[in-house]
């Protein structure tokens, strides 16, 4: 039987500025992904630094959290068979530098720090992940 896996991924202020919005959700379209729920807005300081909380001793954990609060993001829950590991696929490398060609951050990343999109890395973190942006009605499809 096929099992169907949900994931959360996040469109990055530096993504929403270049208007890539679109085109990024075309690709999870495209892609096999189906959106449960998405949603635009602005996170803070506070929350950024709860959202990325495992990476709180990372030298990068002050600059990224300044970054994932400088402005709109888009959040969205998608589902499909073996998601987690899909979306990163698609994803490309977290350094853009490393991405391959036809991935997302290959297109639309600038560098490590602004690298357009964000996608959970394991089940573990997808349910957290996903219950930080959604309540459980949202999800409930
Ligand atoms: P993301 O998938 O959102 O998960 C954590 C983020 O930290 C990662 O994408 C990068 O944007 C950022 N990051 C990881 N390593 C570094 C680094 N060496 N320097 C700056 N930012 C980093």
């Amino acid at each position: 039987m096929k099992t169907l896996q949900r994931t959360l991924t996040i469109i990055k202020p530096d993504a929403v500025r270049r208007n890539a919005i679109g085109d990024i959700i075309e690709q999870f379209e495209k892609n096999g992904f189906r959106i449960l729920a998405m949603k635009m807005l602005q996170i803070s300081k506070h929350q950024a630094e709860q959202f990325y909380a495992v990476h709180a001793s990372r030298s990068f954990f002050n600059g990224l959290t300044d970054f994932m609060s400088s402005g709109p993001i888009v959040v969205l829950a998608l589902e499909k068979e073996n998601a987690i590991a899909d979306l990163r696929k698609l994803m490309g490398a977290t350094n853009p530098a490393n991405a391959e060609e036809g991935t997302i951050r290959k297109k639309w990343a600038t560098n490590i720090e602004h690298n357009a999109i964000h996608g959970s890395d394991a089940e573990d973190t997808a349910r957290f992940e996903l219950s930080f942006f959604f309540a459980g009605y949202e999800l409930a499809k």
